[in-house]
This record gives structure tokens, C-alpha cells and sequence, in this order.
């Protein structure tokens, strides 16, 4: 059995990434879970896909693969291991196991789920179908393989624009985040039908947050994320998915910046950029927060909890995912 000292010493070199937004008293508590995920990935050859907004213990420290939904799903096409592990929200694992039907995928927390996904059912794009018949539905990665079955095509927030332009229709139905479709449509001459989903934690910023900011920080560069209010998109300086937010400050290197977004952004970005100062007021989503190593660890002790897709939602979520992968 290892002794906790050996444990710190196997894992001293991952805590040197994360030693800006780790203290070193924290650390001991993460170590062995950290030591034991490594050892269990081998024994079970398994890979663990990370999303942006997981804390930096997990997306610095055991992630295989990291990225926003765009990158994750693309990232899902390519994995050779016999288990995946999504550190993320249910429709994330369920993509990944669109794409990798043979493969065990596990999520560590059945709980994390998405008020974008709940806030829409398949009857109510079947519904929405019959309304605006010939209309094609694009449909956010965020929600059920149920509601995606029932889609031409999904987006992301990476490829929203581009998607409903691949399309060569003067109208879609884009589904169902409400926030991201107008903010889509200010960008586009595509007229773009929305539900009325929210996101929980990109709904609560506000423009007037985005004034005290600029007031008390002057010089700040202010990045938000679709899902946010076009109000606030309006106001910001950016505007893009998790992944071109952290792009963007890996390219511009702003002197000052906050983040519109999960609280784990900046901390996992703020790692590799020790000369960018990062102004933190954010939102934390429940469901991502509920993923943490000792129930990553314990996924893989256990073999749980194993995603699986219904049979005759298998074929038609799959080809609305591909679809978007292919555009
Ligand atoms: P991204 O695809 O931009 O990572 O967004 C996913 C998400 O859930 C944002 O709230
Ligand atoms: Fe869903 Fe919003 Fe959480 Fe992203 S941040 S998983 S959209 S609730």
C-alpha cells in the first residue's frame, strides 16, 4: 500500500501545473485520489475527456483530453481506449457514446445534468416540426440523445453560425437555448426560429454587471459566452464558446480580463497565463461541480454509472451529431 509520502512524491509534478490555483495545503487532500485514478486508467485502459469548466485538479491533473463540446465530440471520435469517462454533464457522456457505441462510457455523477437539456422533450420538436414544416432543426449539443434524434443537425457554440449557414435555408428552427439562437441571429441573415431555453448560469449575468466591471477594472477585456443574454454579448468585447474564449487569451494575452462564464474557466486558463490578470466574478454550474476525483475514482473502481442509448434513438441522434461533425 503506498504510503502518503510516496503518493506526494509520485504526484509532485502534477501539482506543479496547478500550484497557481492550488494552495499546497489543499493538495494532500487530492493526491491519492489523483494517484489512484492514474493507476486505475491503466489497469483499465481507459481515457478521461474533460470539460473547460471542470476544476483544475481534474482538468489539469488526470484529464486525457479537455476542450469545449465541439472539441470533446471530436475528440470522442478518435479515442482507442475500452472505457471513457466523461468529467462533464450527461449530454456530453451521451455524445461520447453516440460516437463510441462499443466502448464503456461512464459518468461519475448521474445527477449532472443541464437546464439547457431539460427545458426541452422530443414531442416538443415533433411539435415544432409539424409548425414549420420543411424547416430544418438544429438542435444545441445540449440536450437529450432523445431530443437530437429527433434534430437534422446539432451545433455547439463553436460552430452555431456556420451550421445554420451550412444548412442554405433562409430559415431554421434552432433549438433550445433561446439566448444563443438571437445571438446567432444578430450575426447572421438566416432567420432563426428559437425555443425558450436558458442556460442557468450564463442567464444571470447582466449588462450592468458588465459596467461595474469596466468601472472598478479599468482597462478590462470582457469575454462572454453565447449563452449569456445578447444584452450582455452586446456589451462585452468577445463573444465565443469556451474554447475561443481560451483561445483568445492564449493569442491577445490581455493585460486584464474576466471571463462571463463557469468560475473553473480562469482557473484552468489562468494556469498557463501567470501575466494575465484575471478579474473572477463568475457563475458555477451545479452540474458540473458535481463531478469530482473521488467519484471519477470511484466511476472506475466500480464501473459506474455506464451510459447507454436506447436502440432506436441510436441511429438517428448518432446522424445529427455526425451531420455537425462533417459540416
Ligand atoms: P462550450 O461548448 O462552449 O464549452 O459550452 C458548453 C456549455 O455547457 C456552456 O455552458
Ligand atoms: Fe448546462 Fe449551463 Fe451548466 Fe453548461 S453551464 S452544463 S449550459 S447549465
Amino acid at each position: 500500500m503506498a504510503t502518503r509520502q510516496a503518493v506526494l512524491e509520485r504526484t509532485a509534478s502534477l501539482y506543479e501545473r496547478v500550484r497557481r490555483v492550488i494552495p499546497p495545503v489543499e493538495w494532500p487532500a487530492f493526491a491519492e485520489d489523483v494517484d489512484a485514478i492514474l493507476a486505475l486508467k491503466r489497469a483499465r485502459n481507459a481515457v478521461i475527456l474533460a470539460h473547460n469548466y471542470q476544476t483544475p485538479e481534474i482538468f489539469h491533473c488526470v484529464a486525457d483530453l479537455v476542450g469545449d463540446s465541439l472539441a470533446l465530440a471530436r475528440k470522442a471520435m478518435d479515442v482507442e481506449a475500452d472505457v471513457i469517462v466523461l468529467a462533464g454533464v450527461h449530454f456530453m457522456a451521451e455524445t461520447a457514446k453516440l460516437l463510441n457505441p462499443d466502448k464503456t462510457v461512464l459518468i461519475p455523477d448521474l445527477g449532472a445534468g443541464c437546464s439547457l437539456a431539460d427545458s426541452i422533450t422530443p414531442a416538443d420538436v415533433r411539435l415544432m416540426r409539424q409548425r414549420y414544416p420543411g424547416v430544418p432543426i438544429v438542435t444545441y449539443v445540449n440536450t437529450s440523445a432523445a431530443v437530437k434524434a429527433e434534430s437534422d443537425i446539432c451545433c455547439t457554440s463553436g460552430n452555431a453560425r456556420a451550421i445554420v449557414e451550412a444548412l442554405g435555408t433562409d430559415r431554421v428552427i434552432m433549438l433550445p437555448d433561446e439566448y444563443l439562437a438571437r445571438n446567432v441571429a444578430a450575426e447572421t441573415h438566416v432567420e432563426i426560429i428559437a425555443w425558450k431555453g436558458h442556460c442557468e448560469v450564463h442567464e444571470r449575468f447582466t449588462p450592468d454587471d458588465i459596467r461595474q466591471l469596466r468601472e472598478s477594472h479599468p482597462g478590462v477585456t470582457v469575454l462572454a459566452h453565447p449563452e449569456c443574454p445578447p444584452a450582455v454579448v452586446a456589451e462585452a468585447d468577445f463573444s465565443g464558446s469556451t474554447a475561443a474564449m481560451s483561445d483568445y487569451v492564449d493569442s491577445r494575452k490581455p493585460p486584464r480580463v474576466v471571463l462571463l462564464t463557469e468560475c473553473s474557466m480562469s482557473d484552468n486558463i489562468a494556469v498557463q497565463h501567470p501575466d494575465v490578470d484575471f478579474i473572477r466574478p463568475c457563475n458555477l454550474c451545479p452540474h458540473m461541480k458535481r463531478i469530482t476525483l473521488a467519484n471519477i475514482r470511484r466511476a472506475l473502481e466500480e464501473n459506474r454509472h455506464e451510459v447507454t442509448i436506447a436502440a432506436p434513438l441510436m441511429a438517428p441522434a448518432r446522424r445529427a451529431v455526425e451531420r455537425m461533425l462533417a459540416a
